[in-house]
């Protein structure tokens, strides 16, 4: 079984008569395997981010499948759907969306604070990604106390800590610099290899891209292409830079290349 399968998903916006603006997804197909890290990436506006929200029932689908581990969130009720996301889905934003109110280590336990998990076993979960992750020494520092990577490692760890069927992660290292872009990558492929997590990555940055298993190139809304990597990381680099200036797209894809 796959851990992720969308079969012919289309999107479509409409204005406020019905009649379609935008196609945003045209008859997607995608297989994702349990422990894959698939990164997406594409020219501005050609449907990464509505793929990325229809995968984690944020948008609705026009028409199509998509199965998650089995289950089809799209068809459920509002109150398994809200507990389908929280037990199933882990989420990496750009903005690294944590809580000021709460400490890092705090922030990472959300995820099984909500499920309600003795407190022995959340210290011990606690521990073990915070390690994994290089952040044991901050867990007691406010959000605002730590570096955009420190933040977003943390972030990672409440993306995981409960054991999601899959990560979704839109241009995580859309606000951080290459040094800390380099740390917050190594942490993904890291938690990919050793918790064995299925990663769905959006990204605009071939550095960052190239630390995926697979990336797939998406334009006007339809599968363009993908590639695989090899062992050789600065390999697959080259090949994913080839492949951005054969699709085109405007000069911010682009821009996030660095030597
Ligand atoms: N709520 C909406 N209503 C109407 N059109 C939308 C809406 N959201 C997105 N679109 C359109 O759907 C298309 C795909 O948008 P999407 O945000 O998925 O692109 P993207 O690949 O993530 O772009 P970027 O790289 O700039 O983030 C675009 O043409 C966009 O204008
Ligand atoms: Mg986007």
């Amino acid at each position: 079984m796959w851990m992720l399968e969308a079969d012919n998903v289309s999107k479509t916006y409409s204005n406020s008569k019905g009649a379609v603006i935008t196609k945003a997804l045209n008859g997607i197909d995608l297989k994702v395997e349990k422990g894959e890290f698939v990164g997406v990436m594409g020219p501005s506006g050609s449907g990464k981010t509505t793929l990325l929200n229809v995968i984690a029932t944020i948008d609705s689908m026009t028409s199509g499948e998509i199965f998650i581990n089995g289950a089809q969130p799209h068809d459920l009720n509002k109150r398994e759907l809200a507990k389908f996301r929280r037990t199933e889905l882990g989420f990496v934003f750009q903005n690294f969306n944590l809580l000021d109110t709460l400490t890092i280590g705090e922030n990472m336990l959300l995820p099984l604070t909500l499920e309600g998990v003795p407190v022995n076993v959340m210290k011990h979960k606690q521990r073990e990604i915070a390690e994994i992750l290089g952040i044991s020494q901050i867990l007691d520092k406010r959000t605002y106390e730590v570096s955009g990577g420190q933040a977003q490692r943390a972030a990672i760890g409440r993306a995981i800590i409960h054991s999601p069927s899959i990560v979704l992660a839109d241009e995580p290292t859309g606000n951080l610099d290459s040094k800390s872009s380099q740390t917050v990558m190594e942490t993904l492929q890291k938690i990919n290899l050793e918790k064995q997590a299925t990663i769905m990555m959006v990204t605009h940055d071939p550095f960052a891209a190239s630390y995926c298993d697979r990336v797939i190139f998406i334009k006007d809304g339809e599968l363009y292409n993908q590639i695989y990597k090899g062992d050789n990381r600065s390999a697959f680099y080259q090949e994913i830079i080839n492949v951005l200036s054969m699709l085109g797209g405007s000069t911010h894809d682009l821009s996030a290349i660095r030597p």
